[in-house]
């Protein structure tokens, strides 16, 4: 079926059919690696892009079925940081060469427009060089408004699942894909730099629920894809679901790299979680982005979106150097740039 990579390679885009037949693994895992490899070079070189992660709060009004996190997880331990703790996170990250800051929490009503403005314009004003990237949740348009405003540059929101029936599997009644789609429309209007993606092997999934991602991403075009495998946490409704594999995952990987020639795509903790390689097989198809965890350590395992979680006891200079040694292991180069979307 090398025919199909080929054809992928060749013209970005396959039928359902097809898809299907490469999704389920038919073809050989390095051609895939090998073409994957060479679009991202042909855009991107060996660059591979830093994004400072400050995970601002673990409050959420939300319930999703698969998250540590959710509302109704009684054993979780909440914490929000405070308005210095994320300024002296930005601080050490602009030291270690970070050039964006990735603002990650829960839905958290905390965070509300007036705070983050402000916080988004002080950091903006201190670190003009740098990209302020949020990852709220959902919020109003003119919310995203306002932040883009103050200077928010990017947004990540994973769709997590395009096929409105597995969505409502894995969510509570109250939230709905439509307003999931709305915001990412919304976001993409305002002028972010916009950032979508899905989980992998999360329960219920099938082939043609993968496809309607690819086909999803198609129409949204987004800068960024995060994608990662679905990892259960003991605290859930899914703790006795299977988890993700890496397999399938780096073959999503590869193929949206086919598909997505100038998307940022990262190399994602939760690879790094399925296996102590992963982020580097990542990085060899097609990845493009790490993340690296710059919370104070007091509070990482606190941000506990599934079980086992990697990095949550380093130092952020700890990650920033871990991740250096994996990067230049797998033959690519830390870039000291923003790192804008190309398109
Ligand atoms: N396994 C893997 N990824 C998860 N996320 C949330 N819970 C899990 C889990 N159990 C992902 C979601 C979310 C992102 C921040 O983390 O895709 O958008
Ligand atoms: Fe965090 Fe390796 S990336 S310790």
């Amino acid at each position: 079926m090398d025919f199909l990579i080929e054809k992928l390679y060749r013209e970005k885009n396959l039928s359902d059919s097809e898809l299907k037949t490469v999704i389920e693994g038919f073809g050989s895992p390095e051609l895939l690696v090998k073409y994957a490899d060479e679009v991202r070079q042909k855009y991107y070189g060996k660059k591979v892009y830093l994004r400072g992660l400050i995970e601002i709060s673990s409050y959420c009004k939300n319930d999703c079925l698969y998250c540590g996190i959710r509302r109704s997880n009684n054993n979780a331990e909440r914490y929000r940081l405070t308005r210095e703790e994320i300024m002296s996170c930005c601080e050490t990250g602009y030291e270690l060469g970070f050039r964006t800051f990735v603002m990650q929490g829960g839905e958290d009503s905390y965070f509300t427009d007036d705070f983050m403005c402000s916080l988004i314009t002080e950091i903006k004003q201190k670190y003009p060089d740098c990209a302020v990237t949020l990852s709220l949740g959902e919020r109003s348009y003119k919310s995203y408004e306002r932040l883009k405003n103050a200077g928010a540059d990017r947004y990540l929101l994973r769709h997590e699942t395009a096929s409105p029936e597995l969505y409502g599997k894995l969510h509570p009644k109250e939230m709905s894909f439509k307003n999931r789609v709305e915001c990412l429309y919304n976001l993409r209007s305002l002028g972010y730099q916009v950032g979508a993606g899905f989980m992998v092997g999360v329960p219920f999934q099938t082939t043609e629920h993968i496809i309607e991602d690819l086909r999803f991403l198609q129409d949204l075009k987004p800068h960024m894809i995060g994608i990662g495998a679905f990892i259960p946490h003991h605290d859930t409704p899914f703790r006795n679901e299977k988890a993700g594999t890496l397999g399938l995952t780096l073959r999503l990987l590869g193929i949206l790299r086919l598909m997505f020639p100038t998307a940022l795509i990262p190399a994602t903790t939760a690879l790094g979680t399925l296996a102590p390689n992963g982020r580097e097989l990542g990085l060899k198809t097609g990845c493009n982005v790490v993340m690296p965890n710059l919370s104070p350590v007091a509070v990482r395992k606190k941000y506990s979106l599934y079980d086992n979680k990697i990095c949550t006891g380093e130092e952020s200079a700890e990650c920033r150097a871990c991740l250096q040694r994996r990067i230049e292991s797998a033959g690519y180069e830390i870039s000291a740039e923003r790192g804008d979307a190309i398109i």
